[in-house]
């Protein structure tokens, strides 16, 4: 009896604590179907802790053989937002930003006989963080960087990278102004069921 009160008691404290972290985010696919690219934002200040949400979101992603090959730079600094800016041909998104997150793979740690994994991987997991964002009320935008050796060499100079990270985006963060809105993006002639038709 006294094994049955204690299992209940911390199933109640662990849903309380569960529903106060996540009880104010909105479902799963209300969150997909609402994400869009947001490149306008307030000037409100996004926290430390809100970056790690995101990143830990990041990280929670799925990864061939679970390698896990990636590093995350969270950036909250004016002047290092400002320099990548510059060096990625003045980009305004990141001059808005008031963060960004740049997901990069990691090489030490990829699949050896199967490396290009980590491109997947860290889509995955960018994907997530945009999902997270629009999840928590934040705006962002993913800006590719590779496979385009300008912009991988202007992001590996301004983050000092080491040879083994690969930037594979930047991601601009900060709050959404409100005018960017969601696409619809479902086209039936998209999807295929069983086998690959010629339509009719
Ligand atoms: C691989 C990749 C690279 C992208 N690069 C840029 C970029 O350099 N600059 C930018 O403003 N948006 C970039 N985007 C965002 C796309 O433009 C955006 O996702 C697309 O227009 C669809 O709009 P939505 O995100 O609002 O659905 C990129 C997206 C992806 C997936």
């Amino acid at each position: 009896m006294k094994r049955v009160l204690f299992f209940t008691f911390v199933f109640f404290v662990a849903s309380a604590v569960f529903s106060q972290t996540y009880s104010d985010v909105p479902d799963v696919l209300t969150v997909i179907h609402s994400r869009k690219s947001v490149r306008k934002f307030t000037e409100q200040q996004v926290s430390r802790e809100q970056l790690e949400t995101l990143v830990k979101a990041g990280m929670a992603a799925p990864t061939a053989v679970n390698k896990q090959p990636w590093a995350f730079i969270a950036i909250d600094d004016r002047e290092i937002l400002d320099q990548l800016a510059e060096q990625l041909g003045g980009n305004k998104n990141l001059m808005n930003a008031c963060a960004a997150i740049v997901v990069c793979g990691d090489l030490q740690k990829a699949v050896e006989s199967l490396p290009d994994y980590w491109v997947q991987d860290c889509s995955a997991a960018t994907q997530n963080i945009l999902l997270a964002a629009e999840g928590i009320g934040l705006g962002a935008v993913w800006m590719g960087v590779y496979p385009r050796d300008e912009r991988i060499k202007a992001v590996s100079t301004v983050l000092n990278l080491p040879e083994n990270f690969i930037p594979l985006n930047v991601i601009a963060i900060g709050y959404p102004t409100g005018v960017e809105k969601p696409k619809d993006k479902w086209k039936t002639e998209n999807l295929f069921w069983n086998k690959y038709e010629i339509a009719k």
